[in-house]
């Protein structure tokens, strides 16, 4: 079904427009091969001639509440004709109610939210704030993990794309992962007993760095591009918690990707009921509608600065269209039950799933929380050789699925070894139903890869 169609211009005219004028990201130009979208509504957009697509990555895991909500859309257009902008330094009614929502639905005794324009930049400036609070240096991150395209969120993430950026920034030290199906870690050890080496490990990290080097522990809620690699106990939480504790070191927590209901709790963090000292946020808090990251900070490091200069600034921080967009969409979220929708709809999706991995030989893990999840493709169960390889370039059977959701109508990631299931969180059972039958069609090409 079509909806608005643009008549003017077809895709191919659009999409070599796009490439002839502008750079896309993380590709070499040559090979980029866009989606030209010309309208969406809640789970699906549609091209420039008419065929829909199923967005099953809730486009960069951030349009959590679906395309083109009314209520959002208006409080803009109200936020633009009352005051579209004033400079950070001044205060509007929009700002102080959107950091006081903030704070209402953050864990317990984070406060104080400084406002930015997305994820890296709500990550850099919690790190800043972190060295600013302790005056120490260093801070400990995972090797599996994405914080930002910064140049200090770049090199604090793990993700291989930091290689080009390499050395980075100079003061960041990464820890291995809770990935019970592949780490060594785990290889000889029940999952509960790899987690609890691995906060071992941080401990000795912490010792070998110098506690009094350590600013801070940044960690995302739950792992998401990365591969949603997720400890599988609270007790490595629990742990790590105590760590920061002991040794005066601030627990980040980034919930860029895993915040606003997008594992069936407000926050990941929220599914191992510990507090971090300060959390970053972006994406879902306003959906794409407008740009918008948060930096929250607890009470203790809020009143560090009533005198101590915070050292951050940005032109648009606070602006008042992004807080009118935030605040109506954390009213979405509330007024629509999302976020219970998400839980509810995130175990028939993981059902749904399970059964294609039964199905699909191809299909060796299958891993994720509320509406965050993914396959992970084998080509032997047994074995577990990998059917692209972390960090390869696309291999043929991984491509070919790739081109097969493509070609039924559904938009999805698929990034080395994985095919990622991040819908929308109000999608319904019947779609996600449609989605899986999507996805059982295009695993069929993977399967006879297997041996
Ligand atoms: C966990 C996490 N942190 C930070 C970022 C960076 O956000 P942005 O692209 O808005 O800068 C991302 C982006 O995917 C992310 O997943």
């Amino acid at each position: 079904m079509a909806s608005n169609v643009q008549e003017s211009m077809t895709n191919q005219e659009v999409v070599d427009k796009n490439k002839e004028y502008s750079l896309f990201s993380w590709s070499a130009q040559a090979s980029v091969n866009p989606i030209p979208v010309s309208t969406a509504k809640g789970i699906h957009f549609w091209d420039m001639e008419g065929k829909r697509y199923m967005d099953f990555s809730s486009q960069l895991m951030n349009v959590n509440v679906g395309h083109g909500h009314p209520k959002i859309i208006e409080a803009i257009q109200k936020q633009a004709e009352e005051l579209q902008f004033v400079f950070p330094g001044m205060a509007s009614k929009v700002r102080g109610e959107a950091a006081e929502m903030l704070a209402s639905i953050t864990p317990a005794g984070l406060k104080k939210s400084f406002f930015s324009l997305g994820g890296a930049e709500a990550v850099e400036n919690a790190m800043k704030m972190a060295r600013l609070y302790t005056g120490r240096q260093k801070v400990i991150t995972r090797y599996r993990s994405f914080h930002g395209a910064g140049f200090g969120s770049m090199s604090a993430g793990g993700d291989p794309r930091r290689l080009a950026n390499e050395p980075g920034v100079p003061w960041i030290v990464r820890i291995q992962d809770p990935y019970s199906y592949r780490s060594p870690i785990y290889r000889h050890c029940t999952p509960e007993q790899g987690d609890m080496i691995l906060v071992d490990l941080l401990e000795e990290t912490i010792e070998m760095e110098g506690p009094n080097n350590v600013a801070a522990v940044l960690l995302e809620g739950y792992n998401g591009s990365s591969g949603l690699i997720a400890p599988s106990t609270a007790k490595y939480w629990h742990r790590v918690r105590e760590l920061c504790d002991r040794y005066g070191i601030v627990l980040i927590v980034d919930e860029v990707m895993s915040g606003f209901g997008r594992t069936g709790k407000w926050f990941g963090i929220d599914n191992y009921g510990i507090s971090p000292d300060i959390m970053a946020m972006a994406k879902g808090l306003t959906c794409g509608y407008v740009p918008m990251g948060a930096t929250i900070v607890n009470e203790k490091i809020g009143k560090h600065f009533d005198n101590n200069q915070l050292w951050c600034g940005l032109t648009y921080s606070s602006y008042p269209i992004g807080c009118a967009a935030a605040l109506a969409c954390m009213k979405v979220y509330q007024e629509e039950n999302l976020i219970e929708n998400a839980a509810k709809m995130g175990k028939v999706l993981e059902a749904g799933l399970r059964k294609l991995q039964e199905k699909h030989v191809c299909v060796g893990d299958v891993r994720g929380i509320g509406l965050f999840w993914l396959m992970e493709l084998v080509k032997n169960r047994e074995t577990k050789e990998p059917m692209n390889g972390f960090n390869k370039p696309v291999s043929e059977p991984m491509a070919k699925v790739a081109a097969r959701l493509k070609e039924l109508g559904m938009s999805t990631f698929v990034r080395w070894d994985w095919v990622f299931a991040v819908p929308p969180l109000c999608i319904t059972e019947e779609q996600l139903n449609e989605g899986l039958a999507i996805m059982d069609d295009a695993l069929s090409l993977a399967d006879p890869y297997c041996s």
